[in-house]
């Protein structure tokens, strides 16, 4: 046998058809002694591509190894255990990947425990996994989406057997819950709501790479969110390919709008949400959003084209008109709402009219701001078999005259803020000028204002005063130490540990027993030191002291107060670090 097995290989055909229901399986991590001893000490570094999906993923990944033993290293050449978190949704995105594992050759020749995994969407797809490991032989690991969770069993096999090990599983998928999380951001955070995708648009891998659209126990989802709230998260982002699809395949009565309601509930500072298909956006989710103030106004609607027959060839499930009422239909219930989208040029066959009827669309909704890209096919899907009569060039040339729509538009939806106050998540120092922290508004425009590093993770008023398209620049409002403190003293002051460590430390000043306890102590201690020469009066003054110090130490005041103090001061420190 050689030095590598291969146990599973991707079929997309298996992928796209459901033979039984998802199973609901609910972890329970075992690490094996041996992988234990192995991983003790050493480092891992996950560098991921693609989505907000493949964030998460790498976020649970980081999990499992944090049970195993390893700890998260911020560079690659520190790192014992690589993992590249690969995306297919564009050709591009796979030519990164393969940058990426060629890196890592020297590495592998530097050191011959060096483990170097690939996983994630790309796996997914036929033939990927095949030529990784003609190409690139030094690769150790390589799975797929759907066993992420098997992780740990495939670094113990890995180390028992001393083989390379091959496992890209192809099915709809499973739900796992109890999954283990190492979160990559401590003010910001994902939480999956649904898996997969069900829609099957004609250009797209995710239906294949990611499985069927099956979507996760609300308790689940709410118990996840309800712990953020508690750890202190100020932003909550639920995901799912299409998050208005929530809920079809449980057959249940739930739906999106239950589950944005219910987070919503729990008093997250922010909550947001992605993707929103325009065929399935219900009424229903307008008025939850309408209702609660803390879920922001900004909503990222993919349109893809402003063609009605692209769209139906698309498999899109709506026109042009339909997609413009929605608009229409949002704005109406949320005004001042920010409108995002996704835009593909060059779609098999798109005319040169049919690409005017996209520019046309996105002049007429004024689009906050929107990601294009130019259409790559992707093997397997229904539009990767269609004929395609459009030159590279004619792509290239709508797509930046596309561009220049967008940015007119992005500009102006910018413009529109100078003057105005903003409320800013701050997610830290930017990486040009540490003097300058960065953040996003609530309809998520990027605004940058000169701050202090240890306002990270506050939401704060900044009044904008230049616009630069992609991104604004403004002023605090507040005294920066002043608004940390009243954060400080509102967040602390909710604190269960310190408030009862505060609350027996006023009931011990104001008992008048403990007061004259604390007295008689002092005088036996001067009496003691006083009579230091005579060792026998010395024992007698001791013995005093002694016995009021257990009478003193032994009242339940005190006794309650030192129990709380321990976790009130590892709090404190956290703080103190946090702020340093
Ligand atoms: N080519 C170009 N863009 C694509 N997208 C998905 N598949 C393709 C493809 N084959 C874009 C869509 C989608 C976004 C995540 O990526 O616009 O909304
Ligand atoms: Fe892909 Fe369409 Fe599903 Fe979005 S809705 S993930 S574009 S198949």
């Amino acid at each position: 046998m050689g030095k590598r097995v291969f146990e599973s290989l991707p079929d997309m055909s298996k992928a796209r058809n459901r033979v039984r229901a998802p199973e609901l399986v609910y972890e329970n991590i075992q690490v094996s002694p041996e992988l234990a001893s192995f991983a003790k000490g050493k480092g891992y570094f996950i560098k991921t591509f693609g989505c907000q999906a493949n964030v998460r993923d790498e976020e649970i990944m980081g999990g499992y190894l944090v049970k195993a033993g390893y700890h998260r290293v911020e560079e690659e050449k520190d790192a014992d255990l690589v993992i590249i978190n690969t995306c297919a949704v564009r050709e591009n995105a796979e030519d990164k990947v393969y940058g990426e594992i060629g890196k890592c050759k020297q590495h592998h020749l530097r050191d011959k425990d060096f483990i170097l995994a690939v996983c994630g969407c790309m796996m997914q797809e036929e033939g990927v996994a095949e030529k990784i490991t003609k190409s690139y032989p030094y690769v150790n690991l390589i799975f797929g989406t759907h066993n992420t969770h098997k992780l740990l069993d495939l670094l113990s096999e890995h180390i028992a057997r001393k083989k390379d090990i091959i496992n890209v599983e192809s099915f709809p998928g499973d739900i796992i819950e109890n999954l283990p999380s190492e979160r990559l951001d401590r003010h910001s955070a994902f939480v999956n709501i649904a898996y997969g995708c069900d829609k099957f648009c004609t250009y797209c891998i995710v239906p294949y790479t990611r499985g069927r659209e099956r979507s996760r126990p609300l308790k689940e989802i709410i118990k996840e969110c309800q712990e953020l709230v508690d750890e202190g998260y100020q932003q909550i982002t639920l995901l799912g390919q299409n998050v208005n699809s929530y809920g079809k395949d449980l057959h249940d009565g739930t739906n999106f709008a239950t589950v944005l309601e219910e987070v919503a509930k729990l008093g997250i500072p922010r909550l947001r949400f992605m993707t929103s298909h325009p065929w399935d956006f219900s009424d229903d989710m307008l008025e939850v959003i309408a209702k609660y103030p803390n879920i922001m106004n900004c909503i990222h609607l993919p349109v893809q084209s402003g063609s009605s027959e692209v769209l139906r060839i698309m498999g899109r499930r709506y026109t042009r008109e339909q997609y413009l009422d929605l608009v229409k239909r949002i704005r109406a219930k949320i005004p001042g709402v920010a409108i995002t989208t996704d835009i593909i040029v060059g779609f098999p066959g798109e005319t040169q009219e049919q690409f005017e009827e996209t520019l046309s669309l996105c002049e007429e909704v004024r689009y906050d701001s929107a990601f294009t890209f130019i259409y790559s096919p992707r093997k397997g899907t229904p539009a990767a078999k269609m004929k395609d009569d459009v030159t590279r060039e004619t792509k290239l040339e709508r797509f930046n005259r596309l561009l220049k729509v967008i940015e007119e538009t992005t500009d102006e939806a910018s413009a529109r803020l100078v003057g105005k106050t903003v409320l800013v998540l701050a997610d830290g120092p930017s990486k040009k000028d540490p003097s300058v922290l960065s953040g996003y508004s609530e309809g998520s425009k990027l605004v940058n204002f000169k701050g202090p590093a240890y306002l990270t993770g506050e939401i704060v008023e900044v009044k904008i005063v230049e616009n630069h398209c992609h991104y604004l620049v403004g002023e605090l409002l507040e005294d920066p130490l002043l608004l940390k403190a009243k954060s400080l003293k509102k967040a602390l002051g909710e604190e269960p540990a310190l408030k009862e460590f505060l609350e027996l430390e006023a009931k011990i000043g104001a008992s008048e027993e403990l007061r004259s306890l604390r007295k008689q102590i002092e005088e036996a201690q001067r009496k003691m030191v006083r009579l230091a020469n005579d060792q026998e009066a010395y024992l007698l003054a001791k013995n005093e002291y002694m016995a009021l110090m257990n009478r003193y130490q032994g009242d339940p005041l005190i006794l309650n107060r030192n129990a709380v103090k321990e976790e009130a001061e590892t709090l404190l420190r956290k703080v103190a670090e946090e702020l340093s």
